[in-house]
Protein backbone atom coordinates (compact mmCIF):
# COMPACT_ATOMS: atom_id res chain seq x y z
CA UNK A 1 0.00 0.00 0.00
CA UNK A 2 2.98 2.39 0.86
CA UNK A 3 3.71 2.36 -3.23
CA UNK A 4 -0.07 3.20 -4.24
CA UNK A 5 -0.60 6.40 -1.09
CA UNK A 6 2.93 7.77 -2.98
CA UNK A 7 1.58 7.68 -5.93
CA UNK A 8 -1.87 9.66 -4.65
CA UNK A 9 -0.02 12.04 -2.02
CA UNK A 10 2.55 13.00 -5.42
CA UNK A 11 0.41 13.54 -7.82
CA UNK A 12 -1.96 15.67 -5.50
CA UNK A 13 1.27 17.33 -4.17
CA UNK A 14 2.27 17.80 -8.10
CA UNK A 15 -1.33 19.72 -9.20
CA UNK A 16 -0.81 21.94 -5.92
CA UNK A 17 2.57 23.02 -7.35
CA UNK A 18 1.87 23.06 -10.66
CA UNK A 19 -0.71 25.40 -9.75
CA UNK A 20 1.30 27.84 -7.46
CA UNK A 21 3.80 28.12 -10.57
CA UNK A 22 0.93 28.98 -13.42
CA UNK A 23 -0.54 31.26 -10.43
CA UNK A 24 2.96 33.18 -9.64
CA UNK A 25 3.92 33.02 -13.45
CA UNK A 26 0.67 34.80 -14.84
CA UNK A 27 0.66 37.92 -11.36
CA UNK A 28 4.75 37.91 -12.21
CA UNK A 29 4.43 38.88 -16.03
CA UNK A 30 1.86 41.50 -15.10
CA UNK A 31 3.70 43.02 -12.42
CA UNK A 32 5.30 46.34 -13.10
CA UNK A 33 7.81 46.32 -9.80
CA UNK A 34 11.12 45.25 -11.19
CA UNK A 35 11.96 43.19 -7.32
CA UNK A 36 8.21 41.98 -6.99
CA UNK A 37 8.92 40.85 -10.55
CA UNK A 38 11.97 38.85 -10.12
CA UNK A 39 10.55 37.56 -6.62
CA UNK A 40 7.30 36.03 -8.54
CA UNK A 41 9.28 34.39 -11.17
CA UNK A 42 12.30 32.98 -8.45
CA UNK A 43 9.14 31.56 -6.76
CA UNK A 44 7.38 30.68 -9.83
CA UNK A 45 10.45 28.45 -11.27
CA UNK A 46 10.85 26.92 -7.82
CA UNK A 47 7.50 25.44 -7.35
CA UNK A 48 7.76 24.38 -11.56
CA UNK A 49 10.81 22.48 -10.75
CA UNK A 50 9.50 20.89 -7.19
CA UNK A 51 6.25 19.74 -9.20
CA UNK A 52 8.48 18.06 -11.71
CA UNK A 53 10.06 16.20 -9.08
CA UNK A 54 6.73 14.91 -8.07
CA UNK A 55 5.56 14.53 -10.69
CA UNK A 56 8.62 11.91 -11.47
CA UNK A 57 8.31 10.17 -8.43
CA UNK A 58 3.82 9.96 -9.08
CA UNK A 59 4.96 8.11 -12.40
CA UNK A 60 7.23 5.95 -10.98
CA UNK A 61 4.95 5.18 -7.69
CA UNK A 62 2.37 4.23 -10.45
CA UNK A 63 4.24 1.87 -13.00
CA UNK A 64 5.81 0.29 -9.95
CA UNK A 65 3.18 -0.57 -8.10
CA UNK A 66 1.25 -3.61 -9.02
CA UNK A 67 -2.50 -2.36 -7.87
CA UNK A 68 -2.71 -0.87 -11.31
CA UNK A 69 -1.89 -2.20 -14.78
CA UNK A 70 0.41 0.65 -15.86
CA UNK A 71 3.36 -0.26 -17.49
CA UNK A 72 6.64 2.45 -18.65
CA UNK A 73 5.62 2.16 -22.37
CA UNK A 74 2.47 3.98 -21.06
CA UNK A 75 4.79 7.12 -21.14
CA UNK A 76 5.82 6.53 -25.42
CA UNK A 77 1.78 5.51 -26.20
CA UNK A 78 -0.45 6.50 -23.71
CA UNK A 79 -3.25 5.43 -25.24
CA UNK A 80 -3.89 1.79 -24.41
CA UNK A 81 -3.62 2.14 -20.54
CA UNK A 82 -4.78 -0.80 -18.41
CA UNK A 83 -5.88 1.53 -16.10
CA UNK A 84 -8.84 4.23 -16.88
CA UNK A 85 -7.21 4.94 -20.02
CA UNK A 86 -8.74 8.14 -21.21
CA UNK A 87 -7.72 9.84 -17.32
CA UNK A 88 -4.08 8.43 -17.80
CA UNK A 89 -3.73 9.36 -21.80
CA UNK A 90 -4.96 12.96 -20.25
CA UNK A 91 -1.73 12.66 -17.21
CA UNK A 92 0.49 11.43 -19.97
CA UNK A 93 -0.13 14.27 -22.12
CA UNK A 94 -0.17 17.03 -19.39
CA UNK A 95 3.56 15.49 -18.58
CA UNK A 96 4.46 15.93 -22.36
CA UNK A 97 3.33 20.20 -22.18
CA UNK A 98 4.79 20.77 -18.56
CA UNK A 99 7.87 19.01 -19.70
CA UNK A 100 8.31 21.04 -22.66
CA UNK A 101 7.72 24.29 -20.78
CA UNK A 102 10.54 23.11 -18.76
CA UNK A 103 12.92 22.64 -21.83
CA UNK A 104 11.79 25.47 -23.13
CA UNK A 105 12.29 27.73 -20.19
CA UNK A 106 15.26 25.96 -19.14
CA UNK A 107 16.58 27.11 -23.19
CA UNK A 108 15.36 31.12 -22.35
CA UNK A 109 18.36 31.63 -19.63
CA UNK A 110 21.05 30.18 -22.47
CA UNK A 111 19.06 31.85 -25.92
CA UNK A 112 18.17 35.07 -24.24
CA UNK A 113 20.72 36.80 -26.69
CA UNK A 114 18.59 35.60 -29.60
CA UNK A 115 15.56 38.59 -30.44
CA UNK A 116 13.73 35.21 -32.37
CA UNK A 117 13.42 33.05 -29.94
CA UNK A 118 12.91 35.39 -26.65
CA UNK A 119 10.02 36.55 -29.63
CA UNK A 120 8.91 32.92 -29.67
CA UNK A 121 9.07 32.12 -26.18
CA UNK A 122 5.81 33.03 -24.82
CA UNK A 123 4.03 31.88 -27.47
CA UNK A 124 5.66 28.31 -26.55
CA UNK A 125 5.51 28.66 -22.83
CA UNK A 126 1.52 28.54 -23.58
CA UNK A 127 2.35 24.17 -23.03
CA UNK A 128 2.44 24.94 -19.34
CA UNK A 129 -1.20 25.85 -19.17
CA UNK A 130 -1.90 23.26 -21.57
CA UNK A 131 -0.53 21.03 -19.15
CA UNK A 132 -1.83 22.11 -15.92
CA UNK A 133 -5.39 22.37 -17.34
CA UNK A 134 -4.82 18.86 -18.46
CA UNK A 135 -3.29 17.64 -15.18
CA UNK A 136 -5.97 19.25 -13.50
CA UNK A 137 -8.50 17.32 -16.16
CA UNK A 138 -6.70 14.01 -15.36
CA UNK A 139 -6.44 14.36 -11.46
CA UNK A 140 -10.43 14.72 -11.54
CA UNK A 141 -11.12 11.54 -13.60
CA UNK A 142 -8.23 9.06 -12.75
CA UNK A 143 -8.21 9.83 -9.06
CA UNK A 144 -9.14 6.84 -5.92
CA UNK A 145 -10.27 10.33 -4.02
CA UNK A 146 -11.62 11.74 -6.79
CA UNK A 147 -15.15 12.46 -5.47
CA UNK A 148 -13.98 13.27 -1.75
CA UNK A 149 -14.74 16.25 0.04
CA UNK A 150 -11.04 16.82 0.32
CA UNK A 151 -10.29 16.08 -2.86
CA UNK A 152 -12.67 18.13 -4.72
CA UNK A 153 -11.88 21.38 -2.43
CA UNK A 154 -8.16 21.00 -3.54
CA UNK A 155 -9.17 20.78 -6.83
CA UNK A 156 -11.92 23.86 -6.50
CA UNK A 157 -8.80 26.07 -5.30
CA UNK A 158 -6.70 24.91 -7.76
CA UNK A 159 -8.72 26.02 -10.66
CA UNK A 160 -10.22 29.33 -8.75
CA UNK A 161 -6.55 30.18 -8.07
CA UNK A 162 -5.39 30.12 -11.62
CA UNK A 163 -8.46 31.85 -12.96
CA UNK A 164 -7.86 34.70 -10.10
CA UNK A 165 -4.28 35.18 -10.99
CA UNK A 166 -5.16 35.20 -15.00
CA UNK A 167 -7.69 38.45 -13.97
CA UNK A 168 -5.46 40.03 -12.35
CA UNK A 169 -2.69 40.14 -15.25
CA UNK A 170 -5.05 41.18 -17.36
CA UNK A 171 -6.49 43.83 -14.91
CA UNK A 172 -2.47 45.12 -15.19
CA UNK A 173 -2.08 44.62 -18.40
CA UNK A 174 -5.41 46.88 -19.15
CA UNK A 175 -4.09 49.40 -16.38
CA UNK A 176 -0.68 49.67 -18.33
CA UNK A 177 -1.91 49.91 -21.42
CA UNK A 178 -4.28 52.94 -20.61
CA UNK A 179 -1.21 54.59 -19.08
CA UNK A 180 -0.13 57.73 -20.90
CA UNK A 181 3.24 56.73 -21.28
CA UNK A 182 2.32 53.74 -23.34
CA UNK A 183 -0.44 55.02 -25.13
CA UNK A 184 2.83 57.85 -26.31
CA UNK A 185 4.79 55.06 -27.13
CA UNK A 186 2.02 53.81 -29.41
CA UNK A 187 1.96 57.11 -31.16
CA UNK A 188 -1.61 57.35 -30.28
CA UNK A 189 -1.11 60.44 -27.41
CA UNK A 190 1.10 63.27 -27.82
C1 LIG B 1 1.30 16.73 -14.80
C2 LIG B 1 1.11 15.45 -14.72
C3 LIG B 1 0.29 14.77 -13.64
C4 LIG B 1 -0.31 15.26 -12.52
C5 LIG B 1 -0.29 16.68 -11.96
C6 LIG B 1 -1.01 14.16 -11.90
C7 LIG B 1 -1.79 14.27 -10.77
C8 LIG B 1 -2.64 13.27 -10.32
C9 LIG B 1 -3.65 13.44 -9.30
C10 LIG B 1 -3.95 14.73 -8.56
C11 LIG B 1 -4.26 12.25 -9.12
C12 LIG B 1 -5.41 11.93 -8.14
C13 LIG B 1 -4.87 11.28 -6.89
C14 LIG B 1 -5.97 10.86 -5.95
O1 LIG B 1 -7.14 11.11 -6.20
O2 LIG B 1 -5.64 10.26 -4.93
C15 LIG B 1 -3.66 11.31 -10.05
C16 LIG B 1 -4.01 10.00 -10.19
C17 LIG B 1 -3.41 9.11 -11.05
N1 LIG B 1 -2.41 9.37 -11.94
FE1 LIG B 1 -1.57 11.18 -12.27
N2 LIG B 1 -0.77 13.02 -12.62
C18 LIG B 1 0.02 13.35 -13.69
C19 LIG B 1 0.51 12.50 -14.66
C20 LIG B 1 0.32 11.14 -14.68
C21 LIG B 1 0.94 10.22 -15.61
C22 LIG B 1 1.95 10.61 -16.68
C23 LIG B 1 0.47 8.96 -15.31
C24 LIG B 1 0.79 7.65 -15.95
C25 LIG B 1 1.95 7.14 -16.02
C26 LIG B 1 -0.45 9.10 -14.19
C27 LIG B 1 -1.15 8.07 -13.61
C28 LIG B 1 -2.10 8.21 -12.61
C29 LIG B 1 -2.94 7.14 -12.12
C30 LIG B 1 -2.93 5.70 -12.58
C31 LIG B 1 -3.76 7.70 -11.14
C32 LIG B 1 -4.84 7.00 -10.31
C33 LIG B 1 -4.40 6.92 -8.90
C34 LIG B 1 -5.61 6.75 -8.01
O3 LIG B 1 -6.48 5.93 -8.30
O4 LIG B 1 -5.71 7.43 -7.02
N3 LIG B 1 -0.50 10.43 -13.83
N4 LIG B 1 -2.68 11.97 -10.78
Amino acid sequence: MTLWYLARASGVMAMVLFTIAASLGAIGAGSRKPEQRFWLQYVHRSAAVTGLLLLAAHVTAVIADSYVAISPSVLVWPFGAGYRPFAVTLGVLAMYGLVFAALVGAARGRLASSQAFTKRWRSLHIAASVGWLLSVGHGLLAGTDRSTPWMLAITTSCLVAVVASAAVRARSRAVQASTPLSLARAGRFR
